[in-house]
């Protein structure tokens, strides 16, 4: 039998209406798309992808015939503000010289020239003015991030196609009921004031190697400084009275750090909050301290946490505090635990992801930005809501920064949302490279306090609590 040829569908579909369809065991996840949309990627047989009739869908090629080797990759330009973009080539000058460095060898001659646009097409599936689908094997696959500049972000492809899910009525209706209801409380506000800056500065100096002691140089999800700030992480974690466990996914990653505060009275339902621990730089730096991406994140789920333990809270519902590893990679450990709780039947309330929250460019507010795009609306104004009450100094926006690991419980039918440093597009001048250091302008922890103090007391809020501290 000859291998068929693939076709490739982007679409602007919520994968839930192509429930009956023969797309719908062609689901490969949800990209952006540049300018910040997204597209639901689907790929198969080119008979199904055709004869369906999508307007606005974008491209179904024919004739690519997948080797056992190759990792499919989506990469594309973050959404960064026009200034941070235009000190970098524009993306496709930067997508052919790429597409140059993954081709594999032998496809040109040696006179180390940019390749012509005929042979250029080598390991490309597609191309829009700002994202890209492409091949490459799997060596190329584990450090495609290290070849791509900083403004651009990549996404493996999952092996497989997922299987996704909608977001339940009952699941909306329950959070909509709470912010219906939603009274400032005078015991959370105590709660979640005495979250500790100080504490704070330390534990990020020790993510990111600036305290000269935790000899962290890069939490690449592949470096030896992942599994030195897993293991740390963990401990951490678990002074504060917290179950964990360091959780693999896949090999060679780093694990994911799961933490878990069992409620003090009997139900299965669960809190998550989540950030990312891994970091990245870009075009072979090796030192990426990723001290607002996602260290700011990271320490912001710590903070929480020594609180939990100082106030000696009990929640009335199950609460994970969660540092995944492989977001770089393309959401890689986040997907394998929200597959792994829908395949358990999990009865997850509520998912939070904190991925950058410290930076903030000269003259403007404090910020909470909240996504556009992913994610479930009733949280997002659930959020919104508990920031007016607990942190009225943050501006509160929506930001086009998208697909951070709520996006895998998005995808898994779990109400999920961000929480983001700025409305708006990213600006932080050291995003992806080895200045994201905390000791630097801009690097502002009253900040990363105030949005730690809207998750904690939407968690408050939501799971229902004792405190004897
Ligand atoms: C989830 O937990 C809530 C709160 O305890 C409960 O009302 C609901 O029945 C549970 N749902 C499922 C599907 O287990
Ligand atoms: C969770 O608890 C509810 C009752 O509150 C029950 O109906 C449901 O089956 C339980 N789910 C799991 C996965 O144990
Ligand atoms: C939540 O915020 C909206 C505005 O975004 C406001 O109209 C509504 O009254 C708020 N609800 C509560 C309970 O504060
Ligand atoms: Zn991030």
């Amino acid at each position: 039998m000859t291998p068929t040829a693939l076709g490739l569908l982007l679409a602007p579909l919520q994968p839930a209406s192509i429930h009956d369809s023969c797309l719908s065991s062609k689901f490969y996840g949800i990209y952006n798309h540049g300018d910040a949309t997204t597209r639901s990627l689907y790929l198969g047989d080119l008979e199904c992808l055709t004869s369906f009739d999508v307007s606005g869908g974008d491209a179904a090629l024919a004739g690519y015939t997948p080797s056992p080797d190759d990792v499919l990759a989506w990469v594309y330009q973050a959404p960064a503000s026009e200034e941070l973009l235009s000190s970098h080539p524009p993306f496709p000058r930067a997508l052919d010289t790429f597409i140059y460095q993954i081709s594999p060898k032998g496809d040109y001659d040696d006179s180390n020239q940019l390749p012509l646009e005929s042979t250029s097409d080598r390991a490309l599936l597609y191309r829009s003015d700002t994202s890209a689908l492409v091949y490459v094997n799997r060596e190329i696959a584990r450090r495609l991030d290290t070849l791509i500049p900083p403004m651009w972000k990549s996404a493996l492809l999952p092996s497989s196609p997922i299987a996704s899910y909608p977001v339940p009525t009952d699941a909306v209706k329950r959070i909509k009921h709470i912010t219906s209801s939603l009274k400032f409380s005078p015991d959370i506000a105590a709660t979640v004031n005495s979250i500790s800056i100080p504490q704070m500065r330390n534990d990020i100096r020790f993510l990111t190697g600036e305290d000269g002691k935790s000899g962290i140089v890069s939490r690449h999800s592949f470096a030896d400084g992942s599994r030195v700030a897993a293991a740390w992480l963990k401990d951490r974690f678990e002074e504060t009275g917290a179950h964990c466990t360091l959780k693999a996914f896949s090999q060679g990653f780093a694990p994911n750090v799961i933490c878990r505060y069992n409620a003090d009275v009997k139900t299965n339902a669960t809190i998550i909050l989540g950030a990312h621990y891994d970091s990245r730089g870009s075009f072979g730096n090796t030192r990426a301290p990723g001290g607002d991406d996602d260290g700011s994140g990271t320490i912001s789920l710590l903070s929480i946490a020594r609180t939990i333990a100082s106030k000696k809270v009990k929640f009335h519902t199950n609460v994970e505090l969660v540092a995944f590893a492989g977001e770089e990679q393309g959401l890689v450990g986040s997907r394998a635990y929200a597959r792994e709780l829908r395949a358990a039947g999990a009865n997850v309330t509520m998912m939070i992801q904190a991925d950058m929250l410290a930076y903030r460019a000269p003259n403007e507010p404090l910020q909470l930005g909240l996504p556009e795009s992913i994610g479930t609306p009733a949280v997002v104004q659930l959020v919104s809501n508990v920031s007016a009450l607990y942190s009225p100094e943050l501006t509160v926006g929506f930001t086009k920064a998208c697909c951070s690991d709520h996006q895998s419980f998005h995808e898994q039918g779990f109400a999920s949302t961000q929480v983001f440093e700025r409305a708006g597009w990213i600006a932080d001048p050291m995003y992806h490279n080895s200045g994201d250091v905390s000791d630097r302008e801009g690097y502002d922890f009253e900040q990363v306090k105030a949005i730690a103090k809207v998750q904690f007391a939407t968690v408050l809020h939501v799971a229902g609590f004792t405190t004897s501290g």
